[in-house]
């Protein structure tokens, strides 16, 4: 049998899956949530969250993908042959290809955002005028669209080159710089006038702001940010050598993200309220708010452009994990050479891209249950599929598996103590299905109209 590739180092391994975690969701989409959804009480229960459930959901992908060595949907076939537990990597695969058809718009933005700020056409402007020529340029149809199809191209490419040369050795250059700068921005935002009151938005929570549709969200930033429940640290893990330390790579890679998105909060909040912006703007939040930020740096330019390359490079290390789940699944399972593989993936994000650029334009008055294309495919993807397949990745293990298989995995074969064994076993088994299965219950009112029929 072919060996199946795996990452090179240990710092390799911390770093490629870091990368496939910290990206847009954490300097994108977490302040934007957090701020649509009322500041501080958002941020406890996401925190919350990623301690009840993203961390032993990540811990359970990482015991499917080293033990099986296979693709997300592959795992289950070997795993579990010839039944329907196979679902949750298909699940998967659908989720990487609706969320990589908004990512990509995203991340296609912080091209335009690169090449502006190398103009230095984001010098001198005021605050309104940044939030226009957002909106102008976000809504209009051919730029968003260059940009996101050069970003596919972009991932495209990496992905070709294989998972040593591609992913590793960009994770291992980007994500340290990336931290670096962001300690930066975090200081010069603390310090501009009124910013506590961002602070205070951020760190002091008014509980009555918390509703079903709040802790709904929490949980799906929570799973979209750790990139769990949809078999991308399934994916991942299957190129971990036999020698990863899955508990401390667990522990590592959500310590790391989580302090990237409170970073990111630290620098949009102070920010938001010393530039009279509303916390409730929405997906504009971050590309209306930072230009500020940069704009009362000395070398404000130079600052600016190196963050948004830096951006537009972490956000490139998650679509490279997302386009992986989708590749190596197409290429192991329907047998296809690795690059016809990539470039049908690549084909037809490129679809799903440009739909959901236009649904901020031209298209937006088609809606879905209410939402454009581009919210459409964010809420199933992350607020739906992501914590229905964690807690199906959970019932799976909890169910299906030994805990002797279980504990020889996470523990190297007994070579590394694994103290919580207990603990984590019943927060995967117990605890993690049933708080996602009650706050998707709760979201659909059902529990209130149980509750209601005793009162
Ligand atoms: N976690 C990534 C981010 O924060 C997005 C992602 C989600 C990547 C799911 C892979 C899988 O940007």
């Amino acid at each position: 049998m072919k060996k199946r590739v795996t990452f090179g180092s240990r710092i390799g391994v911390i770093l490629a899956t870091v990368g496939c975690a910290v990206g847009l969701g954490n300097i994108w989409r977490f302040p934007y949530m957090l701020g649509v959804n009322g500041g501080a009480a958002f941020l406890l229960i996401y925190i919350g969250c990623i301690i009840i459930l993203g961390l032993p959901v990540m811990l359970t992908e990482f015991f499917i993908g080293r033990h099986s060595r296979k693709n997300a949907a592959g795992a289950f076939k070997v795993m579990a042959p010839g039944t329907v537990w196979s679902v949750i990597g298909y699940n998967g695969v659908l989720a990487a290809f609706l969320i990589l058809g908004f990512y990509f718009v995203v991340a296609g933005w912080t091209l335009e955002y690169i090449v502006q700020a190398a103009s230095g056409s984001l010098n001198g402007k005021s605050a309104t005028e940044f939030a226009t020529e957002f909106s102008d340029f976000s809504s209009s149809v051919f730029r968003p669209i260059m940009w996101t199809v050069i970003f596919i191209a972009f991932t495209h490419f990496v992905i070709i080159s294989g998972v040593k040369n591609g992913i590793e050795r960009a994770s291992k250059v980007l994500m340290p710089v990336l931290f670096l700068i962001l300690i930066i921005l975090c200081v010069r935002s603390v310090t501009l006038p009124n910013a506590e009151a961002g602070l205070s938005f951020l760190f002091n929570p008014d509980f009555s702001k918390i509703n079903s549709s709040v802790i709904l969200s929490g949980m799906g930033q929570a799973f979209f940010s750790l990139s769990v429940g949809m078999g991308c640290l399934i994916t991942y893990s299957s190129y971990f050598g036999k020698e990863t330390n899955l508990q401390r790579t667990a522990l590592e890679v959500t310590v790391l993200d989580s302090l990237v998105a409170l970073l990111a909060g630290v620098i949009i909040f102070p920010a938001v309220f010393s530039f009279g912006i509303e916390p409730t703007a929405g997906p504009e939040l971050v590309f209306i708010t930072l230009p500020n930020v940069f704009s009362q740096l000395p070398f404000g330019s130079l600052w600016s452009f190196i963050f948004y390359v830096l951006l537009a490079l972490a956000a490139l290390t998650s679509t490279i994990s997302l386009h992986e789940v989708a590749t190596a699944y197409v290429h192991e399972e329907y047998h296809m050479i690795r690059s016809r593989a990539a470039l049908i993936v690549s084909l037809d994000t490129v679809v799903f891209a440009v739909i959901s650029s236009l649904s901020l334009g031209i298209l937006k008055e088609y809606t879905i249950f209410g939402l454009t294309f581009f919210d459409f495919l964010d809420y199933v993807t992350a607020k739906i599929m992501l914590p229905f397949g964690g807690m199906l990745i959970c019932i799976f293990v909890g169910t299906r598996v030994d805990r002797k298989i279980l504990k020889a995995e996470l523990t190297n074969e007994g070579t590394v103590p694994f103290y919580f064994f207990n603990t984590y076993s019943f927060f995967m088994k117990y605890i993690a299905p049933v708080a996602i299965g009650l706050v998707f219950l709760n979201e659909l009112g059902l529990i209130n109209l149980i509750t209601s029929q005793f009162k």
